[in-house]
C-alpha cells in the first residue's frame, strides 16, 4: 500500500497494550510505522477456546503475541478466524502453529479460502463455516458468521459475536487513515476515508449491496471491528451503511501504474457524470461546464477548449468560457505548427499558456494539451485543459488525465457536425434565397421576407418605399451581344445597386433584367434620390467593355411607397409595375415617382 505521510504519534503508547473493546474482546493489533492502511487483530478471551480474528502479518505478529500475552496463554487459542487467504490476515499463522502446534485447533474460514491456504500446509483442521451452518457454539460464547461473497474474495464472510453484538468485519469497512485512530472519531470524515479503499478492492456496488444484506441479519450490531481503518461505534454504523450501500465500487481503470488511489478514487467517482454529459450532447459550450463541475471535483481546472479544424482549411475554437464558436485567431499553419507532436504524433503535454496567443487567460496558467479525432480516429483538433499553473506537469497526471478526453472528443465531434450541419444549412438557405448570378435576393426571398417587413412597418407606423426598376432594351443586348455579355452587364448593374444601397435597404433581382429595391423607413421623394444616384452610377460605371465595344445602357424604374398604395405588397408592386411600364412607355431612361 502507498506510504503516505502517514503521521504516528510517537506517543501511542496506549496501543503497546491490548486494549479491551468490549467485555473480554480484546484489541491486539500494532500500529505499524508510516502506513495508513493498518491491520487489525482481535482476540475473544473465551477461556480454552478463545478466538483469534484475523492473525495479521509477520509485520505485526511477534507485536500481537507480546500484547495476547498480556491476556491468556496462546495455547489458550482454539480458533483462529481467517475471513479469508491475504497475506496481511494469514502469514502470522505460520509462527503462531508453531509455537502452539495444531492438535484440537481449528482454522475457521470458507471453504473457498480454505482450497488456498492448505497450499501453506499448516496441518490444522479447517472449520469450514458454510459446512458448519454458518455458526461456532462454543459453551460460552456463540459466533455467527454472514457470507459477503467478492468483498473483496469470492469466499469472503464477516463474524458476529452474539454475547457482545460486535461485527469482526475484516477488509469491509475498513479505511485508510492518514492518521491511526483506533476509533472513529464521526461517521462523516471516517466515511470519506472508507471511500478510496472501498472503490478500490470492493469489486461492484451490487456485490456490496448484497454483502450488506447478509450483514444486516446480524443484529443487533453495537460495534463494527474492522481489520483495517478504524473500530466504528453503534451509533456510526446506520450512516456508513447507507453511504457504503450508494458508493460506486469497482476500479477497473487502469491509470499508468500510478498508486494514487485516493486521487484514482475520485476520478473514478466523477468519470460516470463525465461521460453522461458527453452522452447527451447538448452543445460544447453547456456539456463542457457540466464535466468541468464534475472535474472541479478532483482538479484545479477552470476551462476546457477545443481547436478543431474544418476542412483543412481553418480552425474553430470550442471554448467552456464561451457560448459562440469562432473561427481561431491563428491560422491553420500557426497552429499545426505549435501543437505539431500533440497533432500528428499525438502527444499528450502540458505547455505554458501565455505561449498559445488564441488562448486568453487572466493569469499565467498551465495547459494540458491533447489530440482531438473525429469519427474515423484522425486527429483533427488540439484539446486543451486549463488549469492552475502551479498543477503537477508528471507522466501520472497525463494517466489521470487521459481518461477525460474521450469525452471531450465526444463532444468536440458533435459540436463539428452541428457546425457544419448548421453552416451547410445556412449556405444552402442562402443560396435558396439568393440569384446566383448576381448575389442580390431572389424573388423566393421578396416573398419570404417582405410581408414581414410591411407588417412591422405598419405596426411601427413607418414608410417603406419600393422601386421596381427594368434595364432598358436588355433583350437587345443578349441578342447583339449574347447571353455571356447580357449576363456581365446584369453583374455589373446589380454591383451599382449593392454599392448605393444604405444598411437597412434590400434589393431583389425578380428574374431577367427585372430589380425591385425594398426601402424601409424612406418615402418616394426620397427615393427619388435613391433613383438619381443609380443612374448616375449607371452612367458613368454602368458600361462594359467587350471586344472593341463599350456598351453602356440606361434603365427605367417605377416608385411606390406604403403611403399611397398602403401595407400591401401585392398593391405596392402593382402599383410601381405600373409606373414602370408609363417609363417605358415614355421613352425609358427614367423613373417615375
Ligand atoms: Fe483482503
Ligand atoms: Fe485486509
Amino acid at each position: 500500500m502507498h506510504k503516505s505521510n502517514f503521521a504516528t504519534d510517537k506517543n501511542h503508547e496506549e496501543f503497546a497494550k491490548p486494549v479491551e473493546i468490549a467485555p473480554n474482546i480484546w484489541w491486539v493489533g500494532h500500529v505499524l510505522e508510516d502506513d495508513p492502511f493498518q491491520c487489525h487483530v482481535y482476540l475473544i478471551e473465551n477461556g480454552d477456546e478463545s478466538i483469534l480474528i484475523d492473525p495479521g502479518s509477520k509485520l505485526t505478529w511477534p507485536h500481537t503475541r507480546e500484547k495476547i500475552l498480556q491476556i491468556i496463554p496462546l495455547e489458550k487459542i482454539r480458533y483462529i478466524v481467517c475471513h479469508h487467504q491475504d497475506p496481511d490476515i494469514t502469514t502470522a499463522v505460520a509462527d503462531l502453529l508453531e509455537e502452539i502446534g495444531t492438535e484440537n485447533r481449528f482454522l475457521v474460514t470458507h471453504w473457498r479460502a480454505a482450497e488456498l491456504l492448505e497450499h501453506y500446509d499448516w496441518g490444522i483442521r479447517f472449520y469450514e463455516v458454510q459446512a458448519e451452518g454458518w455458526k461456532l457454539e462454543t459453551p460460552e460464547r456463540t459466533l455467527r458468521f454472514a457470507f459477503t461473497p467478492y468483498m473483496h474474495f469470492p469466499g469472503a464472510f464477516c463474524t458476529y459475536d452474539e454475547t457482545s453484538g460486535i461485527l469482526f468485519s475484516s477488509d469491509i469497512f475498513g479505511a485508510i487513515t492518514e492518521t491511526f485512530a483506533l476509533y472513529a472519531e464521526d461517521a462523516e470524515s471516517y466515511f470519506k476515508q472508507m471511500e478510496p479503499f472501498h472503490t478500490h478492492y470492493m469489486p461492484a456496488t451490487e456485490i456490496v449491496n448484497h454483502g450488506l444484506d447478509n450483514i444486516e441479519q446480524c443484529h443487533p450490531i453495537e460495534m463494527i471491528a474492522p481489520q483495517h481503518g478504524s473500530i466504528i461505534k453503534k451509533e456510526f454504523i446506520p450512516y456508513i451503511i447507507e453511504h457504503l450501500r450508494r458508493l460506486k465500487c469497482g476500479l477497473y481503470l487502469e491509470f499508468g501504474g500510478t498508486r494514487k488511489i485516493e486521487l484514482m478514487s475520485k476520478i473514478n467517482a466523477i468519470l460516470p457524470e463525465v461521460f453522461e454529459a458527453a452522452a447527451f450532447f447538448d452543445s460544447f459550450h453547456a456539456d463542457t461546464k457540466r464535466i468541468l463541475h464534475s472535474m472541479h471535483k478532483v482538479f484545479p481546472i477552470d476551462r476546457i477548449v477545443s481547436l478543431v479544424m474544418i476542412e483543412e482549411t481553418f480552425f474553430i475554437k470550442l471554448d467552456s468560457s464561451d457560448s459562440s464558436i469562432r473561427p481561431c485567431s491563428r491560422s491553420k499553419r500557426q497552429i499545426l505548427a505549435k501543437f505539431h507532436d500533440t497533432f500528428y504524433d499525438q502527444v499528450r503535454c502540458f505547455i505554458d499558456s501565455e505561449t498559445i496567443q488564441c488562448i486568453d487567460t487572466d493569469e499565467p496558467k498551465t495547459l494540458y494539451t491533447f489530440p482531438v479525432h473525429d469519427y474515423d480516429e484522425h486527429v483533427i483538433g488540439i484539446g486543451m485543459f486549463v488549469l492552475e499553473r502551479s498543477f503537477e506537469r508528471s507522466d501520472e497526471m497525463i494517466e489521470m488525465l487521459k481518461k477525460f478526453e474521450i469525452a471531450i472528443d465526444i463532444i468536440s465531434k458533435r459540436e463539428v457536425e452541428v457546425y457544419l450541419l448548421k453552416r451547410d444549412k445556412s449556405l444552402a438557405y442562402a443560396m435558396a434565397i439568393t440569384d446566383k448570378l448576381t448575389g442580390l435576393y431572389n424573388r423566393h426571398y421578396l416573398e419570404e421576407i417582405a410581408h414581414a417587413e410591411l407588417a412591422k412597418a405598419k405596426r411601427h407606423d413607418y414608410p417603406i418605399t419600393f422601386i421596381y426598376l427594368d434595364i432598358d432594351h436588355f433583350k437587345k443586348i443578349n441578342d447583339t451581344y449574347g447571353h455571356d455579355v447580357g449576363d456581365i452587364v446584369l453583374k455589373r448593374f446589380a454591383q451599382i445597386i449593392i454599392s448605393n444601397l444604405r444598411e437597412s435597404d434590400m434589393a431583389f433581382r425578380l428574374g431577367g433584367e427585372e430589380f425591385l429595391l425594398m426601402l424601409p423607413y424612406t418615402i418616394r421623394e426620397e427615393a427619388v434620390n435613391m433613383g438619381k444616384r443609380l443612374r448616375e452610377a449607371t452612367r458613368v460605371g454602368g458600361c462594359i467593355d467587350h471586344q472593341n465595344e463599350t456598351i453602356c445602357y440606361t434603365f427605367s424604374g417605377g416608385i411606390a411607397d406604403t403611403e399611397e398604395a398602403g401595407f400591401s405588397l401585392d398593391n405596392l408592386l402593382k402599383l410601381a409595375d405600373r409606373k414602370l411600364y408609363t417609363a417605358k412607355e415614355s421613352g425609358r431612361d427614367k423613373i417615375i415617382l
